[in-house]
């Protein structure tokens, strides 16, 4: 550079810093971003593997009470994902008043809803469950097997949220809108994630028009998700209806109520 255009471009010299500066900031703020999602997923991993190896070794293989018992033992004394007895209990609930045959979870985890839902099924019913995290679905899945089910009680589909949904009529070979799609839907995966998924279950005809109950899991107090969601269901009260909000778990009731 010549000295006439650094003398000329003195006056600018606060601009360039602060551009400079401004750009630094937001390298900073996206690498950031970067490592506290890189961290998330190993700490998902890493919790998602002594989850799997502390159930795997405590509980009796063809038991699932046994499994949901180990689960529960292990989240008195460490960090789970499992969403825990309480909520267990309430889920519970939820599949018994429901009586569900087809039943659709986002975001798996280790498994422990996953062995809950399928230990009351029908046997005739089928569990379809996605998980984003590609080893912890193995994880998961054999926990589930672990469990005493069989691949043709369930499926683990492995991918976004977003992706999936759109294919899982195919997978579930039913004509959108029918009875037979889900009569049951949990959703405990990335809370960004909940209100544009239920609107496309809704869009596809993935919810059973006759009833279907939406359990969403909360495990951040803070989330807005809970308002957003309320605020969907008190906008369309021809199809939504709350059944309940504990700490912790929303259920809603879906139902394509007969135009006159
Ligand atoms: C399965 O495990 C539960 C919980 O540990 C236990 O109460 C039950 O007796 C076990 N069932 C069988 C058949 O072993």
């Amino acid at each position: 550079m010549s000295y006439w255009m650094m003398v000329a471009s003195l006056p600018l010299l606060p601009a360039i810093m602060l551009a400079l500066g401004h750009h630094r900031a937001r390298a900073a703020q996206l690498c950031h971003v970067a490592l506290s999602w890189i961290l998330r997923l190993l700490q998902g991993q890493v919790c998602a593997k002594s989850t799997h190896a502390f159930v795997f070794s405590r509980c009796t293989h063809g038991n699932a009470s046994s499994v949901l018992e180990a689960f529960d033992v292990y989240a008195e004394t460490h960090a789970s994902a499992a969403v825990g007895p309480q909520i267990g209990e309430a889920l519970n609930q939820v599949v018994k008043r429901v009586q569900p045959s087809k039943v659709l979870e986002l975001g798996m985890h280790c498994g422990y809803t996953s062995v809950l839902f399928l230990r009351l099924l029908p046997p005739d019913g089928k569990l379809f469950t996605v998980e984003q995290d590609p080893a912890v679905a193995d994880l998961g899945e054999e926990l589930i097997l672990v469990a005493g089910f069989k691949h043709t009680q369930f499926q683990v589909l492995t991918g976004s949220s977003g992706d999936t949904i759109p294919t899982l009529h195919s997978l579930l070979g039913v004509a959108p809108g029918t009875s037979d799609t889900f009569h049951l839907v949990l959703m405990d995966h990335d809370p960004q994630q909940y209100l544009m998924d239920l609107r496309a279950l809704e869009k596809e005809g993935l919810l059973c028009p006759v009833g279907c109950s939406i359990v969403v899991i909360l495990r951040n107090q803070k989330d807005k998700v809970l308002i957003e969601l309320i605020e969907m269901t008190q906008a369309k009260p021809d199809c939504y209806t709350i059944k309940s909000l504990i700490p912790g778990m929303l259920e809603l009731f879906y139902q394509k109520k007969r135009t006159q």
